[in-house]
């Protein structure tokens, strides 16, 4: 590989460093172009050749169809590790030792309590609130509570702000979740795992004891874990954007959880189920929707299919699609809606509109099903995506810290009105 790219300019030439990836991945290093051009940007909207960062944390073939954190295979996490495992080692780069689990869980419990007076602002909501619009909010209102900015330098301040956001966000998740069932809330059960704990805290009846179903617990911890990380996505390079003002860890995990909410990122879990949901009320004609997928004239797309880096297929969809089929088995569940979406999938599959596009079925076509199997509102869908992808947030956040990366700022092409005097009111 050459180790420079020139840009030629009106005769003019500038060369630019070429660097490689510790996975052979090249990219054109241009931090020098705008300065040695005298001003000359480069344009990518969408940002779909742009690099924002050098990063240790998620490696993503999306030609072959290869997700790793850390270097670890999302397969082999998925099917061995439990979810703070899995936490830890983006967070802090390594797996931890027995002793240094049970010392990690052990700090994120004692940090897990959540001052009362956030009650209130949860009481504040109406019920009708979205799930996401509430979390995002008492995410950033634990501000409040909390110290605002983390001293990125001083170790034991940056682990003190990581296991307390980790212990406090399951109950935000929970609390939410109570407050649009009219149930009581709940601050957990410190002799439970993390998944347990989750499970009891949202599910609880006040007059009830709560049994755990281990089936249930398994298929949440995959769930977790398929969603911890996954490189610059949008979420994240919000949280990475937003942290690089140096605003605290929650505030800009609370714009990642924001930026999470719209249906072309965690928002299409919702959309998915709702989409195929309206596909069996209609009838179940999947060809209708397949055509309206494809006709341009209507803004109908295929929720849950098509991905901005997958070109291939999505390693996480087809982890979920087969925990989908085990789940609904073990609980002995019937869902017409798993007919309806296998059916899409395969026409989807076969049909040149989606093979000429590479379009594949994403992580959250399937994913809906199973939180719907596990007992999961809709609206709550995202929410449990948020729940899994916290810990990837957390470890780009103090990766883009820890870098001393800039503030993120990007440029653009102007293309509005040149300058024009000023015209009072009543000559307009
Ligand atoms: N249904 C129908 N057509 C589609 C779809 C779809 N789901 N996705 C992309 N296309 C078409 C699009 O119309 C375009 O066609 P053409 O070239 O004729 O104009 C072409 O495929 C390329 O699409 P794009 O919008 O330029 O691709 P993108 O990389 O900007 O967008 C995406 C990626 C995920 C936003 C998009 O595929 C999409 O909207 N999918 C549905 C929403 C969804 O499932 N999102 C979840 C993503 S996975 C979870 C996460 O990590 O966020």
């Amino acid at each position: 590989m050459a180790k420079s790219a020139t840009i030629e300019i009106d005769g003019q030439k500038f060369e630019f460093p070429i660097i490689t990836g510790t996975e052979n991945e090249v990219a054109i290093d241009i931090s020098s172009l705008r300065s040695a051009t005298k001003g000359i940007i480069t344009l990518d909207a969408g940002y779909k050749n742009t690099g924002s960062c050098k990063s240790k944390i998620t490696f993503l073939d999306g030609e072959n169809g290869i997700l790793r954190y850390r270097g670890y295979s999302i397969e082999e996490l998925a099917e061995k590790a439990s979810f703070l495992e899995v936490a830890y080692l983006l967070i802090f780069g390594d797996l931890p030792t027995q002793e240094q689990y049970e010392k990690f869980y052990n700090d994120i419990k004692s940090y897990s309590v959540v001052d009362d007076d956030v009650r209130k602002i949860v009481d504040a909501f109406p019920k009708s609130a979205h799930p996401m619009g509430i979390v995002s909010s008492l995410t950033s209102a634990l501000t409040a509570f909390n110290p605002s900015s983390v001293n990125v330098n001083s170790e034991q301040e940056a682990y003190k702000a990581i296991v307390r956001i980790i212990g406090k966000f399951p109950v935000l998740v929970a609390w939410t979740f109570r407050k649009k069932h009219g149930l009581p809330l709940d601050y957990g059960d410190k002799n439970l795992g993390y998944v347990e704990n989750v499970l009891k805290m949202m599910f609880k009846q006040p007059n009830e004891d709560y049994v755990q179903n281990d089936v249930i617990v398994d298929a949440l911890n995959k769930l977790l874990i398929l969603h911890a990380d996954h490189e610059q996505n949008c979420s994240t390079s919000t949280v990475r954007i937003t942290g690089s003002s140096h605003a605290g860890l929650f505030v800009s995990l609370s714009a990642g959880i924001s930026a999470l909410w719209g249906p072309l990122h965690g928002g299409a879990n919702q959309a998915v189920l709702e989409m195929l949901e309206a596909i069996k009320e209609d009838g179940g004609d999947t060809k209708k929707y397949m055509a309206k997928a494809k006709d341009k004239d209507d803004p109908f797309r295929l929720m849950g299919f098509g991905h901005r880096v997958y070109k291939n297929f999505d390693p996480r969809a087809r982890i979920i699609k087969k925990a989908a089929d085990e789940v609904l088995d073990d609980l002995g569940i019937d869902d017409p809606i798993l007919d309806i979406a296998k059916g899409l999938e395969k026409e989807a599959l076969e049909d040149q509109y989606f093979v000429d596009r590479k379009l594949y079925p994403n992580v959250d076509f399937y994913s809906g099903i199973i939180y719907r199997a596990l007992g999961i509102p809709t609206d709550m869908f995202t929410v449990m995506f948020a729940l899994g992808r916290l810990p990837g947030w957390i470890a780009q956040w103090f990766e883009m810290r820890l870098n001393k990366e800039p503030i993120g700022r990007p440029r653009q092409l102007y293309v509005g009105e040149t300058a024009r005097p000023f015209v009072p009111i009543e000559k307009r």
